[in-house]
């Protein structure tokens, strides 16, 4: 199944939300990226006590899918919010922006509450002058 709707990428964002590590912020996050064949890989954040060493979300499910392999990327679904509670507004950190550039073009798709509805972003609206090969 290559083409899944925003509305069900964002719930497996959500469904992954659920083993976010998150002892230290209390903020819970999930991702789930579908690759171009039609996989999905998703990710939670993962805290430590040194804080600067926490992974996003995103980048959890990108790194599982890099090093499984996978290298085209079509969408990232991203669900955030206080753990426990509903999501709420939530954008990818300029780090997360960066790992997505470095594997993804202009189109790549950025699926996210944007507190108010599901709305789709492109990397070209959130990092235009992004490096990558
Ligand atoms: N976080 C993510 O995982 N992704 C985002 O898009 C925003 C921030 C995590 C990092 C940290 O564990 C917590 O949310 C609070 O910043």
């Amino acid at each position: 199944m290559k083409n899944i709707s925003d509305e069900v990428l964002f719930s497996k964002a959500e469904k992954a939300r659920e083993a976010s590590y998150c002892p230290y912020s209390g903020y819970a996050v999930g991702a789930a990226l579908l690759c171009a064949d039609g996989t999905v890989y998703t990710g939670a954040n993962i805290e430590n006590a040194s804080f600067p060493l926490t992974v996003c979300a995103e980048r959890t499910a990108f790194f599982k899918a890099v090093s499984e392999g996978k290298r085209d990327f079509t969408a990232i679904a991203v669900s955030g919010g206080e753990k426990d509670k509903k999501y709420s507004a939530c954008s990818p950190c300029g780090s997360c922006r960066q790992v997505m550039r470095e594997f993804c073009g202009d189109d790549f798709r950025i699926v996210l509450f944007d507190g108010e509805k599901i709305k789709a972003f492109t990397l070209g609206e959130l990092l235009p002058f992004g490096f990558s090969l």
